[in-house]
């Protein structure tokens, strides 16, 4: 076998880049003319190959809604000097838009300039897949919640509608008694004996239905909190990209292992996060923060919290976001809030909601410790 001349390894790595759809940079800042942009670069942004290299011509194509927030990145950033990391569409010359995740390093060159090298991934295919799979889980997801409301609602007034045709068939005859010349006292003590039996059936029923509702699908296993929560991250990332917010793990290392339904565990946290992505997204100012953090509290318990740094409940809703179909916005079902708490009361835990520092919101539940197998 030949060892490859330096001329060929530039070739493979040309072709390489393409495949891979990578391209790589070298700028400074301040500008000094000396940028460096593989060919692959060009090919990505839609550039002519002839035109000269200014990391300026990247920016001014960043997609409008995602300029801002690269622009306060790169303004935090080289300040010092270190990684960054950043995600943005990015809009050729011809219109279409291509999803770009960037990885900078960045250091000090000789004469105090800042030397930035990078690369550029051409995600669009991935993000687009991922879009299309978000979507149709979210279209799934409402079918299910519908099917399960309606299910609900079905089997409710068909159980209701025999007690309540009684109590109205009583109630019709306790009338006609009392409208008699002299009522006989005895019979409409019987008839109202009547309705408030079968207004305690009614009672029962719907008892036993929140039941049925509340304990179905129960599977408590032996799980590490941490992986449950990484186990949904790229769910929870496709949530907070939407939003145009970051997502932060604050996970305490050596906890140890709990006895819950991770699935319904994993559903609690998912709904958080969706409540605190919607109310970055209602502030629609950049910088939105969301950290989900796992640490181990004084009595040996699991505390698992999810804060951000929007605009927090209003006083007065903080004693009924937990009530079912309480709901501040236009599209709102009210029930994430209400299934969590369920939830975490079966696992003999509560959600409780606290304000969050400086601004925001910040709900936690603990979770038990699961008994020591040995
Ligand atoms: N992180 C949060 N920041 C601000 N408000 C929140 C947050 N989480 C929940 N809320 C409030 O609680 C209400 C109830 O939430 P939820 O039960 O999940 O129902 P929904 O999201 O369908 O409105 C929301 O409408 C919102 O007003
Ligand atoms: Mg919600």
């Amino acid at each position: 076998m030949n060892t490859p001349t330096p001329g060929d390894a530039q070739a493979l790595l040309r072709e390489a880049q393409e495949i891979a759809q990578l391209g790589n940079t070298e700028f400074f800042v301040p500008d000094n003319g000396v940028n460096y942009w593989s060919p692959q670069v060009y090919r990505m942004l839609g550039i002519e190959p002839g035109d000269s290299p200014s990391h300026l011509r990247i920016f001014q194509g960043v997609h409008p809604e995602d300029r801002d927030r690269c622009l306060m990145a790169w303004s935090r950033a080289i300040r010092g000097t270190g990684r960054l990391d950043l995600s943005y569409r990015f809009v050729r010359a011809d219109g279409t838009v291509r999803h770009i995740d960037a990885r900078y390093r960045l250091s000090r060159a000789p004469g105090g300039a800042l030397r930035v090298v990078g690369t550029l991934h051409d995600v669009t295919e991935r993000k687009t897949a991922e879009e299309a799979a978000r979507r149709a889980q979210a279209r799934l997801a409402d079918l299910g919640r519908l099917a399960t409301l309606g299910e609900i609602a079905a089997a409710l007034s068909h159980e209701l509608n025999q007690p309540l045709s009684a109590i109205v068939n009583y109630a019709r005859a306790c009338e006609r008694l009392l409208d008699a010349p002299r009522p006989e006292v005895p019979e409409v003590k019987a008839a109202l004996g009547e309705i408030s039996s079968q207004a305690m059936r009614a009672g029962e029923i719907i008892h036993r239905l929140r039941g049925m509702v509340r304990h179905r699908d129960t599977y408590r296993t032996v799980v590490a909190v941490n992986d449950l929560v990484r186990d949904i991250l790229t769910l929870l990332e496709m949530d907070t990209h939407a939003s145009g917010c970051t997502l932060q793990l604050d996970l305490a290392t050596d906890l140890p292992l709990v006895l819950v339904d991770g699935v319904q565990i994993q559903q609690v946290i998912v709904n958080l996060v969706h409540n605190a992505a919607e109310a970055l997204l209602g502030t629609g100012e950049p910088g939105g923060e969301i950290v989900i953090r796992t640490a181990r509290d004084d009595d040996g318990e699991i505390v698992v919290s999810v804060a951000d740094n929007g605009p927090g409940l209003a006083p007065g809703a903080e004693a009924r976001v937990f009530e079912p179909f309480f709901t501040t916005k236009v599209e709102g079902t009210g029930l994430g809030l209400a299934i969590s708490r369920s939830i975490l009361e079966l696992h003999h835990s509560q959600l409780a909601y606290g304000a969050n520092t400086p601004r925001g919101a910040r709900f936690t539940f603990t979770l038990p410790v699961a008994p020591e197998l040995s």
